[in-house]
């Protein structure tokens, strides 16, 4: 029996990591599974019953039908998004009642169509200039703002239609400048929307965060915390401005979430691919561009195409790079990373050499082994790189993806204790944490 009450699953590096799949393992043995940051930026493409769903804003747990899904208030919610999702796992049988399986803190903050529209038009205005994020389009970033501006407009707020209508042209005054006249009419009369149509919806589902998750533990509840992006994308610790507007490492699980004393007992679990991928503008030094190699830009190619390394909220294709571990010991060591979980090493299978970034050379000569603050200085440097031979099975008994892991888990500090070896739900191991650089 695994004693590990709470967990906390975070991305290790720029998001994509293949999160999904250890979540749905992990939720197996959680009752409740929680969103505490992000929104419907993030995704995660399942099987149910034969049909391919994505999700983005409904915990992935929600397949295992003894899981209750929260989502937190440190969410930004997209009501439209979360009825489609709801719509379609009943279509699919998933539930019957959404609220009997999912709740949502009263306190979370919801994205609307005035945000989406000032992503979007920032993004095209930015289009070519380094202020270009490279966003999802989703709206996230103008939602944290306004929230921050404390202009925000919150679940609860949904349910009285004056006090409603009233925070939505405290809003749009905010952000009038940016559009004409008539565009603000628009997105005026797309926010005022069908409230008592969201007041059914919602309203069975909306809990106090932080008395339910009380209660819960009271219960003995077993919680899994899951988190969107990864820490390489966190507003303070990530390669800033190239983030997202939301906090993605542990402690952040405690204040999007609402109860820390659950989530400061809890393990942190880091997923990591094998090899790094990124979406959207930032450093990436990795990157295989053929700047270090030759033919690296093939071989960048091939593992887009076998790792199906295309977005699953934009469909945009990822930029492939080899790992980097000065940046994935940075994100261990910021986000309180206590165990790796090690993904799609299968898609490298049989490709031959594989190279592994463990410092940066400076101009000047010397070695740099962290992760630089500064993206214009990181882009100057060049990194060093360690080879290793190539695997034929990303498994343990495979004796040179076992040296791959060991030398990853002396690198990093922490044990790599999930191995997820291919595409299938179940071809994952799970090794004894505390036999550090040894086999399970
Ligand atoms: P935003 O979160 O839509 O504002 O996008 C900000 C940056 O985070 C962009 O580079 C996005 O590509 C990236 N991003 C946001 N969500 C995800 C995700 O779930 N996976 C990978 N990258 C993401």
């Amino acid at each position: 029996m695994n004693p590990i009450k709470h967990r906390i699953l975070l991305g290790a590096q720029w998001g994509d990591e293949g999160k999904g799949k250890v979540v749905d393992h992990l939720s197996a043995e959680a009752d409740w599974v929680i969103r505490f940051q992000g929104g419907n930026n993030a995704g995660h493409s399942l099987w149910v019953n034969g049909k391919k769903t994505v999700l983005h804003l409904i915990p992935s747990g929600i397949l295992h039908p003894h899981t209750t899904c929260i989502i937190g208030e440190g969410v930004v919610m997209d009501p439209g998004v979360l009825i489609k999702e709801i719509t379609q796992l009943q279509e699919a049988n998933v539930f019957k009642k959404a609220s009997d399986r999912i709740k949502i803190s009263e306190r979370t903050h919801v994205i609307l169509p005035i945000h989406r529209g000032i992503d979007v038009a920032r993004e095209s205005k930015a289009k070519g200039t380094k202020a270009h994020i490279g966003t999802t389009g989703r709206g996230i970033g103008p939602a944290y703002e306004t929230k921050a501006l404390r202009r925000g407009i919150r679940v609860i707020d949904l349910f009285d239609g004056a006090h409603y209508s009233e925070k939505v042209e405290m809003m749009m005054a905010e952000y009038a400048h940016h559009f004409t006249r008539e565009e603000l009419g628009e997105l005026k009369s797309q926010s005022v929307i069908d409230l008592e149509y969201w007041k059914k919806i919602f309203e069975p589902m909306l809990i106090d965060t932080t008395s339910y998750l009380k209660g819960g533990e009271a219960q003995g509840k077993k919680m899994l915390f899951e988190g969107a992006q990864g820490v390489m994308l966190d507003q303070d610790h990530g390669t800033y401005p190239y983030v997202t507007s939301s906090f993605t490492t542990s402690p952040s699980a405690g204040i999007g979430a609402a109860y820390p004393k659950v989530t400061r007992a809890a393990k942190v679990v880091g997923v990591a691919k094998a090899y790094v991928t990124r979406v959207g503008s930032g450093p990436f030094p990795t990157e295989m561009l053929g700047k270090h190699v030759e033919g690296e830009e093939k071989r960048g190619e091939e593992i887009r195409k076998v790792g199906q390394e295309f977005g699953a909220t934009t469909g945009r294709p990822r930029r492939i790079g080899w790992q980097d571990l000065v940046a994935l010991k940075y994100a261990v060591d910021v986000a309180g990373i206590d165990e790796i979980a090690l993904m799609k090493g299968d898609v490298l299978s049989g490709m031959g050499d594989f190279k592994v970034c463990v410092g940066y050379q400076k101009q000047d000569g010397s070695l740099w082994k962290t992760y630089p603050a500064n993206a214009d200085e990181l882009l100057k440097m060049t990194p060093q790189y360690e080879t290793f031979p190539g695997w034929k099975k990303a498994t343990p008994e495979d004796p040179h993806y076992q040296k791959y892991i060991n030398y990853v888990e002396q690198f990093l500090g922490v044990p790599v204790t999930f191995i997820g070896y291919g595409p299938e739900r179940d071809a994952m191991i799970v090794r004894d944490g505390k036999r550090l650089g040894h086999e399970a």
